[in-house]
This record gives C-alpha cells, structure tokens and sequence, in this order.
C-alpha cells in the first residue's frame, strides 16, 4: 500500500481518523510542524501544516526542504498539496478546483534542491505532476459537484506581497492561476521520486482584474472551501493508495552527472 502526505493548512486538522503527532529533525532543520498521523478509510495518512500549526511561517520562509524530507523519512510516497491559489483567467473563478499541471517560477530566495553538491542530479521537470494523483484529484473534486479545471499553469511567486498590476497583467500571458507556496516544494519531492499533485482553490481574481486583492478576502474564501477540500481528499486518498503506477518513481533515473 502506498503512504500518503498531505502538505495544508491549518483548516484541515480534523482530516485523519486517531491521529498521533510525531516531531521530526531532517539535515535541513525542523519541518514546519510535528507530523500527524493518522489514518482515512483505513490509509496511512502523515499530514504536515505548512505554514505552522498557529499560521506563524510565511510562504518565503518555509522549510520546503525539511517538509519533504520529513515526509519521505516516514515512508510517504505520494503527496497531495492544498493551495488556495489567485486566478490569472476569466474562467477560473473564485470557487473553482484547479489540479495543475505546470508550473513557471517566479520565486527568488528559496533553497529549492536537495542536490547541493558533492552528488550532481539534473532531474527532469517537464511533467512535474503526478498524471495519476492529479486525474484522481479531479474526477474526485468533479464528482462532488465542484467547477473543476483539470489542468493549468501554476505562476508561483516570492511573495509575501501579492503582484503589482503590471506584474499581474504580466503572469496573465504566462499561465492561469498565481500562488506563493509551489516552489520548491513540487520540485523537492520530485527528486525524491515521490508522486506530488496540487488540489488548489481559487479564492480571487489576481489584480489584472482591477480590485486588489485583499487578504481577509483570500481567508473568507479558503474558509469557505475547506469543507469541500477535506471530503475530496478524504475519498481521494483511498483511490490513490494502491501500486504505483506512474512513472514517478523513476525520475532519479539518468539524472546523475
Ligand atoms: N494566494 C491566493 N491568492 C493569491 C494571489 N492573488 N496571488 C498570490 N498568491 C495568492
């Protein structure tokens, strides 16, 4: 059976049936939190808050490398991220479920690989998603009755600032929905061979649409999916807990200079 990681927000504590908090210590330092575990319709489940368990960790300031380490340390092999995302696009409204399937960086300070030297990998981020994860995450989401985006173009930004208008009108050409969190944290767990999807939320149209954003705005909104995210993860992860199928075990392999 394969374990499964959620990385989210505070708003999903209550995901796991019996959970048990486990501190873990990584070369790179502490994980944003203690890793919960727990189990959903009989899963193995390890859950970590990305931001911390009191919201205390901005998007630039997260330990990408330690939550990842931490999680593959106890045997996860496949992780769901939970984004609350800006959209870039008429379409994707506030509400909307986007699964990504790309992403353009656009982040500055952040330590994004676990290959620093003395061992050299160049791994292949040309289809960072996990195609198994993400079609369940949709059909999943889709079923539930939600407005579903199966696929996109996740603009990740240094942040803690939201865009200029500039700036957004920008990202507009480049892709179709913009968050703070994504990078590193896919590309971590890519070269560590596990499986990562995205479940993101819209919850505004970016500032290319006139209104700034406002973040007690963002906080209603994601307030108001988080009923909606808990469940599709919750049926998600039994469906996505057996044999890996894809490919994404594999990507370590010819990546060694
Ligand atoms: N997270 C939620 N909305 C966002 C936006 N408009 N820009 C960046 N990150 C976000």
């Amino acid at each position: 059976m394969t374990y499964i990681g959620i990385i989210g927000g505070s708003g999903l504590y209550q995901l796991m049936d019996s959970p048990r908090s486990i501190d873990v210590d990584t070369p790179f330092g502490r994980p944003s939190s203690s890793i919960d575990i727990g189990t959903i319709n009989g899963v193995e489940v390890a859950f970590i808050a990305r931001h911390g368990k009191k919201h205390s960790i901005p998007p630039h300031r997260v330990n990408y490398r330690a939550n990842i380490w931490a999680l593959n340390s106890v045997g996860v092999k496949r992780i769901i991220g939970i984004n609350a995302v800006g959209s870039l696009k008429e379409e994707m409204r506030p509400g909307d479920v986007v699964i990504p399937d790309q992403f353009i960086d656009f982040t500055k300070r952040r330590d994004s690989t676990f290959y620093d030297g003395p061992s050299v990998y160049h791994i292949s981020t040309a289809d960072p998603f996990c195609p198994d994860v993400n079609s369940a995450l949709a059909s999943q989401a889709r079923a539930m009755g939600k407005r579903v985006h199966d696929s996109g173009t996740y603009v990740v930004i240094e942040g803690p600032r939201f865009s200029t208008r500039a700036e957004s009108k920008m990202f507009r050409q480049f892709g179709d929905i913009i968050g703070m969190t994504l990078v590193p944290e896919v590309v971590l767990a890519d070269e560590m061979a596990m499986c990562y999807s995205v479940l993101a939320t819209v919850t505004d149209y970016d500032v290319w649409s006139e209104k700034p954003v406002d973040t007690s705005e963002v906080l209603r909104v994601m307030k108001e999916n988080e009923d909606v995210v808990r469940e599709v993860v919750r049926e998600t992860v039994p469906r996505i807990s057996g044999e890996r199928k894809c490919n994404c075990s594999s990507r370590l392999e010819n990546a060694k200079a």
